[in-house]
Parts: structure tokens; sequence; C-alpha cells
């Protein structure tokens, strides 16, 4: 029995039936969207959750055992015709468990799901980021020895938390979490898809016809609009939703998501000029700046990119001034640097 994953989404209501049909994949659209399906393949979200064998995670991995800092435990791997084994060990503590999903499309980093026996999954403890060509400690997880070999395999998920973390990278999981397509993929988009595919007459909800502020919001079931913490955090500024809305260009209310991302490409990278057109289709008149900053890169001085580990880069998408002493000075990038 499957269940959709629809239901993290706001718009979810609609597509609820249908549960017991096989639930069809980007295939079934390719025949009359082919050009809309060709270029979605090619992006990160597509391949936000991948099979351990065919991850980067899966494929770099080292002949010698990976160890924690200060003496802890070992971790080693072996790879099999379904996935990946691993076994943390130390003395004669030891657990093992199996990997058959990894998480992150591989540029930033990939974490692994490691299934821990009867039905128990963690955040693995080890992940691979493709950068630095090197495995770490998993971001947001405490470097060090853990207390005891199950610790060391990862943070255990409770269901609803394991249930979010494969809401957000895949787009249809079964009753007992297994991910039917992984990855964000047309449906997860574009509600009602399934109905449509029956009689194209049904049209699915399109995020592009909706007013700006809705579809900042729906994009934000996945990138965020509350601070998981507060909003103090520099963390947030991952959340590309929840900055952009505290911007003054949000509040004129036309401000989208797609204003600047095209639908079903990645962010564009290294073209200034692509930004500045959108900048300057509102602020032109009067000028944004009557000096050679006119000119200028927009977005590097008022979306600057973040340093937030040595593999993780964002860009701050609250629009501003920025004032010195407003970021620490430390996690300001400049741009041109590559993407
Ligand atoms: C048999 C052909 C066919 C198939 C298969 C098909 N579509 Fe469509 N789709 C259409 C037609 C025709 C339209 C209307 C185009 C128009 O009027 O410009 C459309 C429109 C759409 C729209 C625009 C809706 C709007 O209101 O803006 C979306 C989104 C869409 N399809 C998504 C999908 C997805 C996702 C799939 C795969 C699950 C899919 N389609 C499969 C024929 C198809
Ligand atoms: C189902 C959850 C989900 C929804 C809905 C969603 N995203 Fe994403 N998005 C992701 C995930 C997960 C990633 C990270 C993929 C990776 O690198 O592993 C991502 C990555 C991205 C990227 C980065 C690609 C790059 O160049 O690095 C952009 C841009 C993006 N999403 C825009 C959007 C926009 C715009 C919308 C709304 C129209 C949207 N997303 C809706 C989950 C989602
Ligand atoms: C609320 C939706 C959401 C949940 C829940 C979520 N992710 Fe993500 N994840 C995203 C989005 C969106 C991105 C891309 C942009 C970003 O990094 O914020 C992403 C990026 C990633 C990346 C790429 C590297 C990075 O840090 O950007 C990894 C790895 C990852 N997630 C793993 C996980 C794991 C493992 C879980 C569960 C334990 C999880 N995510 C839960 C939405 C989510
Ligand atoms: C992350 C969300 C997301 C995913 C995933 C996604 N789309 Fe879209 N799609 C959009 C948005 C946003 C628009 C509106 C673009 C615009 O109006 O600027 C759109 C528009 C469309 C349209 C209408 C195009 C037009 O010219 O009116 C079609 C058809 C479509 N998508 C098909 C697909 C298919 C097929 C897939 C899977 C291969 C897919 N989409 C995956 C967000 C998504
Ligand atoms: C949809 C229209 C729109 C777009 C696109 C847009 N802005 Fe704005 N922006 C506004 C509005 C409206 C304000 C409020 C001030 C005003 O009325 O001039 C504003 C304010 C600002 C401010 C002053 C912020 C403050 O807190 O004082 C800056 C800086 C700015 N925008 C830069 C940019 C840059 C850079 C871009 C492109 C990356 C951009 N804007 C894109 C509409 C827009
Ligand atoms: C005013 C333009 C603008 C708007 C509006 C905008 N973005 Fe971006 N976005 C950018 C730029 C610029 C980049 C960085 C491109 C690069 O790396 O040089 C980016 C990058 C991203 C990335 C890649 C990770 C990162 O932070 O660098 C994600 C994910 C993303 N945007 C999601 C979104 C979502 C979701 C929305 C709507 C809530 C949105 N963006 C609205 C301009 C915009
Ligand atoms: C070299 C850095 C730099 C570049 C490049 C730059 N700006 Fe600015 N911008 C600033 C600073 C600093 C301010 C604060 C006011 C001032 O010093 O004029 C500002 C102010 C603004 C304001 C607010 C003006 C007001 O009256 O409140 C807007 C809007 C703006 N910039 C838009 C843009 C746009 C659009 C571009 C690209 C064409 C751009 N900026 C390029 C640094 C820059």
């Amino acid at each position: 029995m499957i269940r959709r994953l629809a239901c993290l989404l706001m718009l979810a209501a609609a597509g609820s039936v249908a549960a017991e049909a096989p639930i069809p994949g980007t295939e079934a659209c390719a025949t009359c969207h082919p050009a809309e399906t060709g270029l979605h393949a090619r992006t990160r979200m597509a391949r936000a959750m991948t099979p351990a064998l065919e991850s980067a995670f899966g494929q770099n991995l080292p002949n010698q055992p990976l160890r924690e800092a200060g003496d802890g435990y070992s971790f080693v791997y072996r790879r099999t015709l379904s996935g990946i084994e691993v076994a943390a060990e130390r003395g004669g503590d030891r657990a093992t468990g199996t990997i058959e999903w990894v998480l992150g499309a591989g540029v930033q980093g990939q974490t692994p799901l490691v299934n821990t026996g009867s039905g128990r999954v963690a955040e693995s403890r080890v992940s691979y980021f493709p950068q630095l060509h090197q495995y770490g400690i998993t971001i947001g997880q405490t470097a060090g020895a853990s207390a005891n070999a199950t610790a060391a395999l990862g943070w255990m998920q409770a269901g609803r938390d394991l249930q979010a973390c494969i809401g957000c990278h895949s787009s249809a999981i079964t009753r007992d979490l297994q991910p039917v397509i992984p990855g964000v993929q047309c449906q997860r988009c574009h509600l009602g898809a399934e109905e449509h595919l029956h009689d194209v007459a049904h049209r699915p909800s399109n995020p592009g016809k909706l007013p700006a502020p809705e579809q900042v919001r729906f994009c934000g079931n996945c990138h965020r609009v509350k601070p998981p913490v507060d909003d103090a955090q520099l963390e947030n500024v991952r959340f590309q939703p929840l900055r952009l809305m505290k911007s003054r260009c949000f509040r004129s209310g036309r401000l989208a998501c797609t204003t600047c991302h095209p639908a079903h490409q990645d962010a564009v990278r290294n073209q200034p000029a692509f930004y500045n057109e959108k900048c300057l289709s509102c602020h032109s008149s009067p000028a944004a700046h009557r000096d050679t900053r006119q000119a200028g890169d927009c977005i590097g001085c008022h979306m600057p990119y973040v340093q937030l580990h040595p593999a993780l880069r964002f860009t701050d998408h609250y629009i501003r001034v920025v004032k010195p002493g407003d970021l620490p000075a430390g996690v300001i990038r400049q741009r041109g640097t590559g993407g």
C-alpha cells in the first residue's frame, strides 16, 4: 500500500484519493512535456535522494576504515548488491546497519540513512562532502567519540522526523517509509498530476500561477518559512523563503521564487547580468544608484554568499543594504569564484 507524500504540502487535500494505484514517475510526463522533463532531470532537486550504490558517498568509500576523533569508533563499509553495509566498532563493542538511500544531490553534502534493524533508521554520523573530497561528521552532529557503537551509527530518527526527512527529499513513500519516487519530481509541485494523466483536460496545479507570496510559501514547505530555533541563528540563511520574506522587495507582493529561478532549473550561477536584469525590472526609476554601482553586480552587494561550513555555502535571500556587523565578517564570501 502506497501513501502519497503530498500530505506534507498545503495544497494536498486534492491529491489524497487513488492511494492504491501504482504511482507513475516522470516518464509518464515525458511524451507530452519533453522539454520540462529533460530540463528537470538535470536538477539537484530531481536527485535530492539517490540509491546508496549510485551516490557519491557510495562511490568514493576509502579502503581504510574511517575513524572518529578522540580515539572513537571506526567505521567499516562494504558494498553489497543492494546497498552498503556499515559496522561501527571499538574494541569488542560493535553495531551494524545497512544503507539503501543517501540524501542530498551531492553538491554540498551527502548523508545516508542507516537502517539499524527492526525498522529503526538513523541519520548517519558520517557524511560525504564532495567539494572537499572528504568524509566527515554530519553537520548538526557533534564531533568526537560516540558514547557507544549504536550511537556511532547515527542519530536515531523518530517516525515523524524520518517521514519529514524523506518527505522533503522524495515524492512518494510507502507506509513503512520506503521511497517509491525518490527526489523532488513533477507531482510534488504539480498536485493533481495523476488525474491529469487520465484526462489531460484536468489541469494539475501550477505554482507559477500562484500569487507571489503564496508561491514563496509553497516552496517554503521544504525550503522553510519558519526558523527551526529562533530568528537569531546564522544557520537560517539556508532557508531562502524565510530570509526573502524579510526583504522590502518581497513586501511589494510581487517578488516570487520564479522571478529569479526559472522552473525546472538549478540556480543560475556566475551570470550577474541575469540577476541585474531582475533587480532593474523594479529598481530602474529612479535609478538605484547614480554612480558606478549602477553597472555593478547587484547580488554581489545585496545578496552575499554566506559560508556556514567548509562545504556549505548559501545565498542570503534577505535582500537589503548589508551593514558591517550585520553578518559575521568571516562568513561573507565574494562571488565569481565558481559554483
Ligand atoms: C497525453 C499528453 C499529456 C501527458 C501524458 C501529460 N500532460 Fe500535462 N498537459 C497536457 C496538455 C495538452 C496541457 C495543456 C497545455 C496548454 O494548454 O498549453 C498540459 C498542461 C500541463 C501543465 C500546465 C498546467 C497549467 O494550468 O498551467 C502542467 C503543470 C502539466 N501539464 C504537468 C504534467 C505532468 C506533471 C505530467 C506527468 C505526470 C503531465 N503533465 C502529463 C498534456 C499532457
Ligand atoms: C518537496 C520539497 C521541495 C519543494 C516543494 C521545493 N524544493 Fe527546491 N529543493 C528541495 C531539496 C531537497 C533541494 C536540495 C537538493 C540537493 O542538493 O540535494 C532543493 C534545491 C533547490 C534549489 C537549488 C538548486 C541549486 O542550484 O543548488 C533551488 C533553486 C530550488 N530548490 C528552488 C525551488 C523552488 C523555486 C521551489 C518552488 C517552486 C522549490 N524549490 C520547491 C526540496 C524542495
Ligand atoms: C523541511 C524539509 C526538509 C527536511 C525535513 C529535511 N531536508 Fe534535507 N534539505 C532540504 C532542502 C530544501 C535542502 C537544500 C537547501 C538546503 O540545504 O537548505 C536540503 C539539503 C540537504 C542536504 C544537502 C547538503 C546540505 O546540508 O545542504 C542533505 C545531505 C540533506 N538535506 C539531508 C537531510 C536529512 C538526512 C534529513 C532528515 C534527517 C533532511 N535532510 C531533512 C529540505 C529538507
Ligand atoms: C520544484 C517544483 C517543480 C517541479 C519538481 C516540477 N515543476 Fe513544472 N513547474 C514549476 C513551476 C514553478 C512552473 C511555472 C513556471 C513559470 O510560470 O514560470 C512549472 C510549469 C510547468 C509546466 C507549464 C509550462 C508552461 O509553459 O506553462 C509544465 C508543462 C510543467 N511544469 C511540467 C513539469 C514536469 C513534466 C515535471 C517533471 C519532469 C515538472 N514540471 C516538475 C515547478 C515544478
Ligand atoms: C518585484 C519588484 C522587486 C524586485 C524584482 C527587486 N526589488 Fe528591491 N525592492 C522592491 C521594493 C518595492 C522595495 C521597497 C523600497 C521601495 O519602495 O523602493 C525594495 C527595496 C530594496 C532595497 C532597500 C532595502 C532596504 O531595506 O532599505 C534594496 C537594497 C533592494 N530592494 C535591492 C534589490 C536587488 C539587489 C534586487 C535584485 C536581486 C531587487 N531589489 C529586486 C521591489 C523589488
Ligand atoms: C531576487 C532574486 C531571487 C529570488 C526572488 C529568489 N532567489 Fe534563490 N537565489 C538567487 C541567487 C542570486 C542565488 C545564488 C546563485 C549563485 O550561486 O550565484 C540563489 C540561490 C538559491 C538556492 C541555492 C542555495 C543558495 O542559497 O545559494 C536555493 C535553494 C534558492 N535560491 C531557493 C530559492 C527559493 C525557494 C526562493 C523563493 C522563496 C528563491 N530562491 C528566491 C536569487 C533569488
Ligand atoms: C558595490 C556594492 C553595490 C552594488 C554593486 C550595488 N549596490 Fe545597491 N546599495 C549599495 C549600498 C552601500 C547602498 C546603501 C545606500 C548608498 O550607499 O547609496 C545601496 C542601496 C541600494 C538601494 C536602496 C536605495 C534607497 O534609496 O534606499 C537599492 C534599491 C539598490 N541599492 C539596488 C541596487 C541594484 C538594483 C543594483 C544593481 C544594478 C545595486 N544596488 C548594486 C551597494 C551596492
